[in-house]
């Protein structure tokens, strides 16, 4: 049985395929840059069987018969793709009226099309030559409540927490289950605008009611917990991880 992480070069990415391939699960890797993927599959170390795939998801005609590729391929190693991470996706942080529609765009196609187009091939593998499938999409806290100039990011990962369950609906009963994961602000290059220095590490923390920025290994470990056999029943949640952000509302301090 094979996981596929799409977005593994990135920071929860990365730490999801450490912990796996510390545990002996067979990788399949996808992200674009393919020196990124060598560095990643030499840190991860010979005892991990490890293949990488260096693909832009957001070019179907090429990503598609790639990736159809590899499913077979692993399918006729008697290692089907039984779970997937697709932990591609961006941000842009800008209120409405200075939102062009190519940003609009951009970010329905990195986050919601790259995520159809890789859960609909794992899905259609899964009912095709039977076998389950877990699944985890990475959504965000920004999907599920009202956060300034996130308009563009936060109805893109609405879309893509609506496509997993949707999808968790459909094939419950095919032995299929997808999940979401809703990070807060984590650390990563997408968020080091946020957090390059000190003092704005402690600005954005303390818009969180935890106090602090969540770490890639915090997501990655939830994400491997909704793909494992310990969430054998779990199906069609969306699971924030983000120390409260967008959620709680602690008192003010005094
Ligand atoms: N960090 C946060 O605070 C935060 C908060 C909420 C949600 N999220 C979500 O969490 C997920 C992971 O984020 P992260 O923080 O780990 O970001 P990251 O470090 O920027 O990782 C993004 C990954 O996606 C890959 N990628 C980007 N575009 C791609 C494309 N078109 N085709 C294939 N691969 C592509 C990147 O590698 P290449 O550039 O080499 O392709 C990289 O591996 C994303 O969905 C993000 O939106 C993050």
């Amino acid at each position: 049985m094979t996981t596929l992480i799409t977005g593994a070069t990135g920071a929860i990415g990365s730490a999801l395929a450490a912990q796996l391939a510390a545990t002996g699960t067979p990788l399949l890797l996808v992200a674009r840059d393919a020196g990124r993927l060598d560095a990643l599959t030499a840190q991860l170390g010979s005892a991990a069987s490890v293949t990488t795939l260096a693909l832009d998801l957001r070019d179907s005609a090429a990503a598609v018969p790639a990736l159809q590729a590899a499913l077979a391929a692993a399918l006729a190693a008697g290692r089907p793709v039984n779970r997937l991470a697709h932990c591609v996706g961006s941000t842009v942080v800008r209120p409405l009226h200075l939102t062009q529609e190519a940003d609009w765009r951009e970010q329905f196609e990195i986050n919601a099309t790259t995520a159809f187009t890789v859960l609909k091939l794992c899905v259609t593998g899964a009912i095709k030559a039977p076998h389950p499938l877990a699944a985890v999409l990475v959504s965000s806290v920004v999907a599920h409540g009202g956060f300034a100039n996130h308009e563009a990011i936060g109805a893109a990962k609405a879309a893509v927490a609506a496509l997993a369950l949707g999808t968790a609906a459909s094939y419950a009963d095919k032995g299929v289950r997808v999940n979401v994961v809703a990070p807060g602000l984590t650390r990563s290059t997408l968020t080091q605008r946020f957090i390059a220095t000190p003092a704005a590490e402690a600005r954005s923390a303390a818009l969180i009611p935890s106090g602090r920025i969540g770490e890639p290994g915090e997501v990655a470990a939830t994400i491997g917990f909704l793909l494992s056999d310990a969430a054998a029943h779990i199906t069609g949640q969306v699971l924030q991880v983000s120390g409260g952000q967008g959620s709680l509302h602690p008192l003010p301090k005094a």
